[in-house]
């Protein structure tokens, strides 16, 4: 699927703002060191091949799961952003980890928080959630149906993952994490999404999947028990599906907005592999300042990854008012899109 919106201003009168963010992560520290004691790898090349030094571990005996980290992050958000949980109108969490089937995650947090009977929903786009889901909120926004939207980015992705050399390819990557956003309509249209890609093609689904059943596998030869559950994954094909997608959608969401990379504040990046960001960065000459790398502390934390790294910066003073900020992010489905907006 292909959406895409042209000028924000046209026939638009109502903008969307971003008022605060927070994050919130696991305690528990897991080090390439760590890894190390539990598979055949080394620190030398996770660093060499990834940048991953280390990432951030739920530990769901002790709380911490999708809705704790979800809602600890909300509630630094609504701090940021001077807003209560009872002003939200919908929370939005973008997440392919629920705590289990149902209840959502979204509902998990209204009620943590103290929200009203509003809106909550779960949008699963794997590590494309986030940008999805932000673009999603600015367009039901735009519409004038809420005012008020809690937005987060949450995965524990490390329960699906085996720990031993079998599945090393994704043990090394992948993180936990939560990171939201409070967004508020705001009379300005000139403040808000300029425009928006969001892209899928399941012929490359293979690549990149958690079976449930013997039967997911796309070849059943491929079957083993010890698989169930965990994240498979052919780290070459998806590597190569995101430097190819990451630097295409880079440029058709410049055209469509009509800008040049160099008009560009932030590019907000998902947190794939280091040698991924390096790749777009080399393509469209962006300097280093304008494409924050912070995959070394967290490693991939899917659906956080993107918020994270804009947290990461509001907290650092970065963001300011009038800039413009691109979201990008890809993963399993596969998906890919970007959001692009006018702060
Ligand atoms: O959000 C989207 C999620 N996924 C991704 O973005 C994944 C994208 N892919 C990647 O990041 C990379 O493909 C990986 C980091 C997963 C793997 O790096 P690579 O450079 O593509 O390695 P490779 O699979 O081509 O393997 C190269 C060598 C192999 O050894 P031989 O056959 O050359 O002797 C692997 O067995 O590296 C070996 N290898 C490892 N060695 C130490 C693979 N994984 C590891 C490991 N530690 N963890």
């Amino acid at each position: 699927m292909t959406s895409t919106r042209g000028d924000h201003a046209i026939g638009n009168t109502i903008g969307v703002e971003i008022l605060g963010s927070g994050s919130h992560l696991p305690e528990t520290r897991l080090t390439n060191a760590d890894l190390e004691k539990v598979m055949e790898t080394s620190g030398e090349w996770i660093v060499k091949r990834t940048g991953i030094e280390e990432r951030r571990i739920a530990q769901w005996d002790k709380g911490e799961k999708s809705s704790t980290l979800a809602t600890g992050a909300l509630q630094k958000a609504l701090d940021d952003a001077k807003v209560t949980a009872e002003e939200l109108d919908m929370v939005l969490v973008a997440t392919m980890t629920p705590d289990m089937p149902t209840p959502n995650v979204a509902c998990i947090v209204t009620k943590n928080l103290g929200c009203r009977t509003i809106s909550a929903i779960d949008l699963n786009a794997a590590c494309s959630g986030f940008v999805f889901s932000i673009s999603t909120a600015a367009m039901i926004m735009q519409s004038g149906l809420y005012r008020t939207v809690g937005l987060v980015g949450v995965d524990c992705l490390t329960t699906h993952i085996d720990y031993t050399t079998f599945g090393r390819g994704a043990a090394i990557l992948f993180g936990d994490a939560a990171a939201a956003m409070v967004l508020r309509t705001s009379d300005n249209p000139s403040k808000g999404m300029l425009a928006h890609k969001m892209h899928s093609d399941a012929n490359g689904s293979e690549h990149l999947f958690i079976p449930a059943t013997r039967e997911d596998f796309p070849k059943l030869d491929d079957y083993e028990e010890r698989k169930l559950s965990k994240v498979q994954m052919n780290g070459q094909a998806v590597f190569k599906f995101a430097v190819s997608k990451f630097q295409q959608v880079i440029a058709e969401t410049l055209e469509e907005a009509g800008i040049s990379a160099d008009e560009v504040d932030h590019f907000i990046c998902h947190q794939a592999n280091s040698r991924i960001l390096d790749s777009a960065r080399a393509r469209f000459g962006i300097p280093e300042e304008k494409l924050l790398i912070n995959i070394h502390s967290y490693g991939n934390t899917v659906a956080a990854s993107a918020p994270l790294v804009f947290d990461e910066l509001a907290q650092a003073g970065r963001i300011k008012p009038g800039q413009k900020v691109m979201f990008l992010a890809f993963g399993a489905g596969l998906t890919w899109g970007s959001s692009l907006w006018q702060l």
